[in-house]
Protein backbone atom coordinates (compact mmCIF):
# COMPACT_ATOMS: atom_id res chain seq x y z
CA UNK A 1 0.00 0.00 0.00
CA UNK A 2 1.54 3.40 -0.99
CA UNK A 3 2.23 5.30 1.74
CA UNK A 4 1.62 9.42 2.04
CA UNK A 5 3.66 12.26 3.29
CA UNK A 6 1.51 14.51 5.39
CA UNK A 7 1.44 17.68 7.46
CA UNK A 8 -1.09 18.48 10.36
CA UNK A 9 -3.12 21.55 9.43
CA UNK A 10 -5.71 21.33 12.08
CA UNK A 11 -4.89 20.00 15.67
CA UNK A 12 -7.17 17.38 17.50
CA UNK A 13 -7.09 20.36 20.37
CA UNK A 14 -8.18 23.16 17.32
CA UNK A 15 -11.09 21.30 16.16
CA UNK A 16 -12.55 20.39 19.48
CA UNK A 17 -12.94 23.70 20.84
CA UNK A 18 -14.49 24.66 17.40
CA UNK A 19 -16.73 21.85 17.25
CA UNK A 20 -18.07 23.10 20.87
CA UNK A 21 -18.10 26.77 20.03
CA UNK A 22 -20.36 25.47 16.84
CA UNK A 23 -22.59 23.38 19.20
CA UNK A 24 -23.27 26.20 21.28
CA UNK A 25 -24.29 28.32 18.27
CA UNK A 26 -26.68 25.62 16.92
CA UNK A 27 -28.29 24.84 20.36
CA UNK A 28 -28.97 28.70 20.40
CA UNK A 29 -30.06 29.08 16.87
CA UNK A 30 -32.46 26.22 17.09
CA UNK A 31 -34.09 26.39 20.67
CA UNK A 32 -37.40 26.13 20.07
CA UNK A 33 -37.11 24.37 16.87
CA UNK A 34 -37.55 20.57 15.30
CA UNK A 35 -34.05 19.77 14.82
CA UNK A 36 -32.25 17.14 12.53
CA UNK A 37 -28.86 16.56 12.06
CA UNK A 38 -28.15 15.10 8.74
CA UNK A 39 -24.32 13.46 8.12
CA UNK A 40 -23.37 12.92 4.85
CA UNK A 41 -21.65 9.75 5.11
CA UNK A 42 -18.97 8.77 5.29
CA UNK A 43 -16.86 11.88 5.80
CA UNK A 44 -18.68 13.21 8.26
CA UNK A 45 -19.63 10.68 10.62
CA UNK A 46 -16.71 12.00 12.92
CA UNK A 47 -17.90 15.28 13.06
CA UNK A 48 -21.58 14.92 13.57
CA UNK A 49 -20.65 12.57 16.36
CA UNK A 50 -18.71 14.80 18.11
CA UNK A 51 -21.07 17.89 17.08
CA UNK A 52 -23.88 16.55 18.11
CA UNK A 53 -22.83 16.06 21.76
CA UNK A 54 -21.98 20.04 21.59
CA UNK A 55 -25.64 20.27 21.28
CA UNK A 56 -27.88 20.54 24.13
CA UNK A 57 -30.76 20.86 22.95
CA UNK A 58 -33.56 17.89 21.80
CA UNK A 59 -32.29 17.12 18.02
CA UNK A 60 -32.81 14.09 15.84
CA UNK A 61 -30.12 12.54 13.98
CA UNK A 62 -30.01 10.97 10.25
CA UNK A 63 -27.83 10.01 8.03
CA UNK A 64 -27.74 10.69 4.26
CA UNK A 65 -24.93 9.14 1.82
CA UNK A 66 -24.35 10.51 -1.74
CA UNK A 67 -21.54 9.62 -4.09
CA UNK A 68 -19.20 12.12 -5.95
CA UNK A 69 -16.16 11.38 -5.58
CA UNK A 70 -14.08 7.87 -6.65
CA UNK A 71 -11.02 6.82 -5.27
CA UNK A 72 -8.94 10.29 -6.44
CA UNK A 73 -9.13 13.54 -5.14
CA UNK A 74 -11.26 15.60 -8.30
CA UNK A 75 -15.09 15.87 -8.43
CA UNK A 76 -16.89 14.37 -10.66
CA UNK A 77 -19.31 16.93 -10.78
CA UNK A 78 -22.16 13.99 -10.92
CA UNK A 79 -23.98 12.98 -7.72
CA UNK A 80 -26.53 10.75 -6.97
CA UNK A 81 -27.84 9.70 -3.59
CA UNK A 82 -27.18 6.13 -2.65
CA UNK A 83 -28.66 6.12 0.95
CA UNK A 84 -31.49 8.49 1.20
CA UNK A 85 -32.40 9.51 4.71
CA UNK A 86 -34.54 7.36 7.13
CA UNK A 87 -36.66 9.87 8.93
CA UNK A 88 -39.38 12.18 8.05
CA UNK A 89 -38.29 15.37 6.35
CA UNK A 90 -40.97 16.77 5.91
CA UNK A 91 -41.89 20.46 7.43
CA UNK A 92 -38.62 19.49 9.73
CA UNK A 93 -35.50 21.87 10.48
CA UNK A 94 -32.64 20.38 8.63
CA UNK A 95 -29.55 21.16 9.08
CA UNK A 96 -26.58 19.24 6.68
CA UNK A 97 -23.50 18.66 8.19
CA UNK A 98 -21.43 18.00 6.12
CA UNK A 99 -16.88 17.15 6.47
CA UNK A 100 -15.70 19.48 3.77
CA UNK A 101 -17.36 22.13 0.82
CA UNK A 102 -15.06 22.29 -1.80
CA UNK A 103 -16.66 22.84 -5.52
CA UNK A 104 -20.07 23.05 -3.62
CA UNK A 105 -21.91 20.80 -5.91
CA UNK A 106 -22.39 18.15 -3.25
CA UNK A 107 -24.19 20.66 -0.83
CA UNK A 108 -26.16 22.34 -3.99
CA UNK A 109 -27.44 18.98 -4.27
CA UNK A 110 -28.27 18.34 -1.12
CA UNK A 111 -29.76 21.58 -0.60
CA UNK A 112 -32.41 21.21 -3.55
CA UNK A 113 -33.15 17.60 -2.68
CA UNK A 114 -34.10 18.57 0.94
CA UNK A 115 -36.40 21.76 -0.28
CA UNK A 116 -38.09 18.75 -2.69
CA UNK A 117 -38.78 16.67 0.42
CA UNK A 118 -40.47 20.05 1.44
CA UNK A 119 -38.05 20.63 4.58
CA UNK A 120 -39.64 23.19 6.89
CA UNK A 121 -35.84 24.82 6.76
CA UNK A 122 -32.54 23.69 5.09
CA UNK A 123 -29.19 25.10 6.48
CA UNK A 124 -25.30 24.24 5.91
CA UNK A 125 -22.92 23.32 8.63
CA UNK A 126 -19.59 22.26 7.27
CA UNK A 127 -16.25 21.77 9.30
CA UNK A 128 -14.30 22.70 6.70
CA UNK A 129 -14.80 25.63 3.75
CA UNK A 130 -12.07 25.20 1.23
CA UNK A 131 -12.84 27.73 -1.34
CA UNK A 132 -9.98 27.60 -3.92
CA UNK A 133 -12.51 25.45 -6.51
CA UNK A 134 -16.18 26.49 -5.45
CA UNK A 135 -17.82 26.23 -8.88
CA UNK A 136 -21.36 27.22 -7.45
CA UNK A 137 -21.52 30.38 -5.30
CA UNK A 138 -22.42 28.32 -2.17
CA UNK A 139 -21.87 29.50 1.70
CA UNK A 140 -22.33 27.54 4.49
CA UNK A 141 -24.63 28.62 7.48
CA UNK A 142 -21.80 27.17 9.67
CA UNK A 143 -18.19 26.89 8.94
CA UNK A 144 -15.81 25.41 11.41
CA UNK A 145 -12.54 26.06 9.54
CA UNK A 146 -11.60 28.20 6.00
CA UNK A 147 -8.79 26.97 4.09
CA UNK A 148 -7.72 27.72 0.54
CA UNK A 149 -6.13 24.53 -0.88
CA UNK A 150 -4.64 20.99 -0.13
CA UNK A 151 -6.00 17.59 -0.24
CA UNK A 152 -7.33 17.16 3.49
CA UNK A 153 -7.29 14.20 5.58
CA UNK A 154 -8.51 12.71 8.81
CA UNK A 155 -11.03 12.95 11.38
CA UNK A 156 -13.12 11.43 8.70
CA UNK A 157 -11.93 12.70 5.88
CA UNK A 158 -10.01 10.40 3.13
CA UNK A 159 -7.99 9.27 0.59
CA UNK A 160 -9.52 6.44 -1.11
CA UNK A 161 -11.35 5.30 1.88
CA UNK A 162 -8.49 5.58 4.21
CA UNK A 163 -6.94 8.00 7.42
CA UNK A 164 -10.84 8.30 8.69
CA UNK A 165 -9.72 7.33 11.69
CA UNK A 166 -7.00 9.97 12.31
CA UNK A 167 -7.70 12.21 14.88
CA UNK A 168 -6.56 15.56 13.22
CA UNK A 169 -6.41 17.05 9.88
CA UNK A 170 -3.88 16.75 7.83
CA UNK A 171 -2.81 17.81 3.81
CA UNK A 172 -1.68 14.93 1.60
CA UNK A 173 1.90 16.25 0.33
CA UNK A 174 2.12 14.26 -2.99
CA UNK A 175 -1.43 13.34 -4.12
CA UNK A 176 -2.88 15.15 -7.03
CA UNK A 177 -6.07 17.26 -6.47
P1 LIG B 1 -17.75 19.10 -3.49
O1 LIG B 1 -18.99 18.52 -4.08
O2 LIG B 1 -16.69 19.33 -4.53
O3 LIG B 1 -18.00 20.34 -2.64
O4 LIG B 1 -17.07 18.01 -2.59
C1 LIG B 1 -17.60 17.56 -1.46
C2 LIG B 1 -17.03 16.20 -1.12
O5 LIG B 1 -15.79 15.93 -1.75
C3 LIG B 1 -16.75 16.17 0.36
O6 LIG B 1 -17.87 15.74 1.07
C4 LIG B 1 -15.60 15.17 0.43
O7 LIG B 1 -16.11 13.87 0.54
C5 LIG B 1 -14.87 15.31 -0.88
N1 LIG B 1 -13.68 16.16 -0.72
C6 LIG B 1 -13.46 17.39 -1.24
N2 LIG B 1 -12.27 17.88 -0.88
C7 LIG B 1 -11.72 16.93 -0.07
C8 LIG B 1 -10.48 16.86 0.67
O8 LIG B 1 -9.63 17.77 0.69
N3 LIG B 1 -10.30 15.71 1.37
C9 LIG B 1 -11.19 14.68 1.42
N4 LIG B 1 -12.36 14.73 0.76
C10 LIG B 1 -12.62 15.84 0.02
Amino acid sequence: MQHHTMLEVISRRAIEERVAALGRQISQDYTGGDLVLMAVLGGAFVFAADLCRSITIDCCIDFVRVASYGAGTASTGSIRLVQAPALEVSGRDILVVEDIVDTGLTLQWLLQYFHQQKAGSVRLCTLVDKKERRQVPLEADYVGFTLNHGFLVGYSLDFAERYRNLPAIYTLQDAAS
